[in-house]
């Protein structure tokens, strides 16, 4: 299935407080692996999840930011935690509040990367929408050559006004 042809619905999908939604992928992020409840929770078969993006669960409402962001972290061999909007295959959506790190061998090569997504705290995600919403909007206005600079301007900025990085952010956040 072309995650092209599916349509977001307002359908929510609650994670469970002992669920890990774990995956794994190659360093261009091709999944290479996923848990039962990454499969449960993303409405694919495996054999549709195995050796694609990791997109295939991307959500139209995450700002191209947030993954330059992540991507921006791994890529320079540091973990990060990150507030996720992920897309079911038949449309519905859930959020995950994920770790993404590299995974090493015993001398340090970076072989691909690992995530592990627990339920996020409810009260974090009105305010995390809001903010991937004002991003999103930006980037619209900005245009695709400007998108993701707009973007993190604005995600710069709510920092800024909060005096905390984005990490310190989402676990303050996630401890309210
Ligand atoms: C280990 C790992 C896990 C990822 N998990 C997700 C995820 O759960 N949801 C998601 O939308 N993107 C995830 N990504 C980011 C995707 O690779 C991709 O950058 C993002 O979906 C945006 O894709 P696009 O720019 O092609 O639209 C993950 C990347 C890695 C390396």
């Amino acid at each position: 299935m072309s995650k092209r042809n599916i349509q977001p619905t307002d359908r929510e999908i609650v994670m469970r407080e002992d669920d890990f939604i774990v995956s794994k992928t190659d360093l261009k992020g091709r999944i290479t692996y996923g848990n039962r409840i990454f499969i449960e929770f993303s409405g694919f078969d495996e054999r549709e999840l195995i050796g694609v993006q990791h997109n295939v669960v991307r959500h139209p409402d995450m700002p191209r930011g947030v993954f330059k962001l992540l991507w921006g972290h791994i890529q320079d061999s540091k973990e990060i935690f990150a507030y996720v909007k992920n897309m079911c295959a038949d449309g519905s959506y859930y959020w995950v509040l994920a770790n993404v790190t590299p995974s090493v061998d015993p001398s340090g090569n970076v072989l691909g990367y690992y995530s592990v997504r627990r339920k996020p705290n409810p009260h974090a995600i009105p305010i995390v929408t809001q903010l991937y919403r004002d991003m999103l909007a930006e980037e619209r206005r900005a245009g695709a050559r400007d998108a993701i600079d707009a973007s993190q301007r604005v995600l710069q900025q709510f920092l800024n006004d909060k005096g905390q990085s984005y990490e310190e952010l989402v676990l303050s956040l996630q401890s309210l």
